[in-house]
């Protein structure tokens, strides 16, 4: 399933809107169905109006009514592995749980497998809110 979710994000990394930063990333989540939902980074002229992969990605997942993140595969070329935003963190956050498989890699293979608790520790959550 790991595997999948790798070719699903590396795929739709194929399609982002990236002409300014000239920096595709794709992202895939497995849901708690089992359904695999993807995006990929959207960039605008105006610049801080562009939003990231993992964003369209949850938002496939909350429109095709899921609500728990199991894995998500984040995919970016470069030297340095394509980790997720600080903001895209607290996106997955909301729709995690500290063991959440975060998966990183390029457009050829996986380059760090961690987890949602190691990117981002100590974090606040709905559970704060209860
Ligand atoms: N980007 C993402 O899509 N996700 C991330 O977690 C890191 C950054 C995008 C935003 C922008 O379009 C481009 O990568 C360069 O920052």
């Amino acid at each position: 399933m790991h595997n999948e979710l790798i070719k699903q994000a590396q795929r739709i990394m194929q399609s982002a809107y990236a002409p300014y930063s000239n920096f595709k990333v794709g992202a895939a989540i497995l849901s708690e169905s089992g359904t695999i939902y993807s995006g990929c980074n959207v960039e605008n002229a105006a610049y801080p109006v562009g939003s990231c992969a993992e964003a369209g990605a949850i938002s496939a997942m909350i429109a095709g009514g899921d609500k728990k993140i199991i894995a998500i595969a984040v995919a970016g070329k470069g030297t340095e592995p394509c980790t997720p935003c600080g903001g895209c963190r607290q996106r997955i956050r909301e729709f995690s749980t500290d063991d959440t498989t975060v998966l990183i890699c390029d457009d050829k293979e996986l380059r760090l497998q961690t987890t949602l608790g190691k990117l981002l520790p100590m974090s606040f959550g709905p559970d704060n809110l209860q």
